[in-house]
C-alpha cells in the first residue's frame, strides 16, 4: 500500500486542485483526505505493508493518456518497437498510449489490431492500444472493417501520416464513425497545396530557401471535414492542429455544436519556425512549425478548450534518417520522455498555461472522447498515476532515453520538472526516472 503525504492533487474528473493524503491500496486509489494519522493509516492497511512518501512541494494526477503516439511495430522496430515505447511513454508520464497504425503492414484488419493489443499487454507497462486505419493499405480507396476491427480493441481509426484526399471516402468513414461510436482522427494535409515543402511557408523559409507548406494545405481540410462531420453527426477528432486558421474554424464549428475534438502537439506550443535551423532537423515535423502568431493561437485555442487535448505526436525515427541533410530526413519528433518536462517548462512555468488545464487536456480530455477508463483519481479507480516533481531537473541523454529513437530538440539540453513515479493500475513501473 502507499500512503502519499502532503502531495497536491490535480484530478480535474473532481474538478480538485488541493493538497491530499492519499492511499492507493490493491491496485486501486482507496481514499483521498486533507489530512491521516499514521494510525488511521495502519488500520487501513489492515497489515499490509505501508510505504510512505511525504510528497510536500509535489503533485500527483491520472496518469496521461496520449491519443497520438508512432510505436512503429510492425515493422519498423530499428526506430521503436512496442515495448521500447511503452517504456518511454511511463517514463514520461503517461499511462495509456494509442498506436498509429501507419505501421508495415499498416493495422487495417482486426488480426493486427490484435496484435498490436497483445504486445502491449507482453510489454507490460502503459496500456496500448491500437487505433486502426480508416482506408484498406491506408490507399484512401476503401473503407476497413470498422466494426470487426472496434470488436478486435481499436480504439479509434486514422490514415494519419497521410490524409484521405477523397472527401466521399471521409464522408463515409465519418458515417460508420456513428455506428462504432469511434472517433476519426483526421490528420489535416491537402496533399498539393504541402507538396514537396520541408517547413511552413513564410518569411523564414524564404529566407532558409527551404520550399514552404502553405498554412491553407492544413486548414483547407480542417474545413472540409468540419463540414462533412457536421453533415454527418460522425465523431470527428483532428490531429495536430498547427495554424491560426484552423482554430478559428473549429471554434466557429464548435459553437455550432459541430461533434468535433481536436488536439494540439508540444513543439506546436513551444517552438516556430524561426527555431529550425538547417543543420539540425529535430524540429522537421509535419504538420511543420508555424509562426510565432501561431503559436500565440494555438496556446489561446488551448486556453479556451477549442483544442482539447494534448498529444505528442511522438514520432520515432533512426539517427541516420535524421542526420541525412534537411530536406532527405524524415518527418518527426520523438517526444514521449520529454513531452510533459518542456510543456511544464516553456508553457506552465511562464505562465502561459495552468498545471490544472494541462492535466485536464491530457488525461480527462482523451478518456472521456475516446471512451477510455484512467484519467480520473476519483477513490474507487484503477491507480493509473504520477508523482510529479517540478523542481526535479535532467540532462535529455542519450544514454537515459528509453525510447530507441534520439530525435529530440531537447538532446544534450537541460530540462526541469520531470514525472518521479508512475503507476500502472497501482504497480510502480517508474522510480526516479528509472523504469522499472
Ligand atoms: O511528423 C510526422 N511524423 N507527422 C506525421 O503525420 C507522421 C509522423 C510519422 O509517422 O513519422
Ligand atoms: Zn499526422
Amino acid at each position: 500500500m502507499w500512503w502519499l503525504k502532503e502531495v497536491w492533487v490535480i484530478d480535474p474528473s473532481q474538478s480538485l486542485s488541493a493538497p491530499r493524503d492519499v492511499l492507493v491500496k490493491g491496485g486501486q486509489v482507496l481514499e483521498m483526505a486533507s489530512s491521516m494519522t499514521e494510525e488511521e493509516v495502519l488500520t487501513i492497511a489492515q497489515g499490509e505493508p505501508v510505504e510512505t512518501i511525504n510528497a510536500k512541494g509535489k503533485f500527483v494526477f491520472p496518469g496521461l493518456i496520449d491519443v497520438h503516439t508512432h510505436l512503429r511495430e510492425p515493422g519498423q522496430e530499428e526506430k521503436e518497437d512496442i515495448l521500447s515505447g511503452s517504456r518511454a511513454a511511463v517514463r514520461g508520464g503517461f499511462t495509456t498510449i494509442l498506436a498509429m497504425a501507419n505501421t508495415k503492414p499498416v493495422i487495417d484488419n482486426r488480426a493486427l489490431v490484435e496484435f498490436v493489443l497483445l504486445q502491449g499487454v507482453r510489454a507490460g507497462y502503459a496500456h496500448v492500444l491500437p487505433i486502426g486505419t480508416v482506408t484498406k493499405g491506408m490507399q484512401g480507396s476503401e473503407l476497413v472493417e470498422m466494426v470487426d476491427m472496434k470488436e478486435g480493441g481499436a480504439a479509434a481509426f486514422s490514415d494519419d501520416g497521410k490524409n484521405i484526399q477523397n472527401a466521399e471516402m471521409m464522408r463515409l468513414a465519418l458515417e460508420y464513425a456513428k455506428l462504432t461510436g469511434l472517433p476519426i482522427i483526421s490528420h489535416c494535409e491537402d496533399k498539393d497545396l504541402a507538396g514537396d515543402g520541408l517547413m511552413r511557408r513564410g518569411v523564414t523559409s524564404a529566407r532558409m530557401g527551404l520550399k514552404g507548406i502553405p498554412a491553407s494545405a492544413e486548414s483547407v481540410i480542417v474545413a472540409r471535414d468540419l463540414l462533412l462531420a457536421e453533415e454527418t453527426g460522425g465523431k470527428l477528432h483532428l490531429a495536430h492542429i498547427s495554424t491560426t486558421e484552423s482554430v478559428n474554424l473549429i471554434r466557429e464549428a464548435k459553437a455550432r455544436g459541430v461533434n468535433v475534438t481536436a488536439e494540439v502537439n508540444p513543439h506546436h506550443l513551444i517552438f516556430c519556425d524561426e527555431d529550425i535551423t538547417l543543420t539540425d532537423t529535430a524540429l522537421k515535423v509535419n504538420p511543420p512549425l508555424g509562426s510565432r502568431g501561431d503559436r500565440e493561437s494555438l496556446i489561446e485555442g488551448l486556453r479556451d478548450g477549442t483544442l482539447d487535448m494534448i498529444a505528442t505526436d511522438h514520432a520515432p525515427h533512426t539517427q541516420s534518417e535524421k542526420t541525412r541533410p534537411f530536406a532527405e530526413a524524415p518527418f518527426g519528433i520523438a517526444s514521449l520522455e520529454t513531452a510533459l518536462s518542456a510543456v511544464w517548462q516553456y508553457l506552465v512555468l511562464p505562465g502561459q498555461l495552468s498545471l490544472d488545464r494541462v492535466i485536464e487536456a491530457w488525461s480527462y480530455s482523451p478518456a472521456q472522447r475516446f471512451g477510455l477508463s484512467g484519467g480520473t483519481l476519483k477513490p474507487g479507480s484503477s491507480a493509473d498515476m504520477v508523482l510529479f516533481d517540478p523542481d526535479f531537473s535532467e540532462v535529455i541523454d542519450s544514454a537515459t532515453l528509453v525510447s530507441k529513437a534520439r530525435n529530440t530538440p531537447f538532446l544534450g539540453k537541460s530540462l526541469q520538472g520531470f514525472p518521479i513515479m508512475v503507476w500502472v493500475e497501482g504497480q510502480l513501473v517508474q522510480r526516479n526516472r528509472t523504469v522499472i
